[in-house]
């Protein structure tokens, strides 16, 4: 998958692309991430990207042409242009599942106090993280490309995406590892006693039971 982002902040990124499981998503050539500072599209001589709003209000207004320009410069019938914005739909693991089937993502960040709303006229999808406001949507576009990038195969192992939270609407089962007690605290006996069947149903109800102290809305749906 291509994964085109759009922003004038690209430094945000380093960290995010040169660690850990997407640095090795990128050398293996499972995605492939290209950071485009649309300010480099802008027509002013002083490279603008933001201008004050029609109408008065405070906060500078990111201008259609330059986000325009470079959405042009990448776009083909393989692309999903994604815009992110606190006004979009929430983002979910249900939209990660079906963003990874796509091809090619173009994302634009937003930043300052808004965009000239004609830049909705080239975006497929408007995505939100959650119902708060960030600076800008260079962190939210981060969290597309981690939650879309491990469910590539190859990315991570197929046994941790089987068996996770939100798979069916449930949470996850707990997990332990050594020591078997930790300051008075016991790992549940099933899980060393070698019987896989019980294992399961253990993991199994435990899914259900810990969505219903956690996350009761999800069980309505499950
Ligand atoms: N930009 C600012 N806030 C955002 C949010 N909650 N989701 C996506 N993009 C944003």
């Amino acid at each position: 998958m291509k994964i085109d982002i759009l922003t004038i902040f690209p430094e945000m990124f380093e960290g995010f692309l040169n660690t850990s499981i997407i640095k090795r998503a990128i050398e293996n050539k499972k995605i492939e991430v290209n950071l485009v500072d649309f300010r480099e599209f802008s027509k002013d001589k002083h490279k603008k990207v933001d201008d004050y709003q029609f109408g008065g209000g405070g906060g500078m207004v990111l201008m259609p042409e330059p986000i325009y320009l470079a959405v042009e410069s990448l776009i083909s019938k393989d692309s999903k242009v994604i815009l992110m914005t606190p006004q979009g739909k929430t983002y979910n693991q249900k939209k990660a599942v079906e963003l990874k089937e796509e091809k090619h993502l173009i994302i634009i960040c937003g930043h300052y106090e808004g965009f000239d709303e004609r830049i909705l006229d080239i975006v497929d999808i408007e995505i939100s993280i959650g119902d708060y406001i960030l600076t800008g949507g260079e962190v939210a576009s981060m969290v597309i490309v981690d939650s879309v990038a491990r469910l590539i195969p190859g990315v991570i192992s197929e046994e941790s995406i089987k068996s996770e939270t939100f798979n069916d609407n449930l949470l996850d089962y707990p997990v332990y590892t050594k020591p078997k007690n930790f300051r008075g605290k016991v790992v549940p006996e099933v899980l060393y006693s070698g019987h896989h069947e019980n294992v399961k149903k253990w993991r199994d109800e435990q899914r259900v039971l810990k969505t219903k102290e956690k996350r009761p809305d999800l069980l309505e749906k499950s």
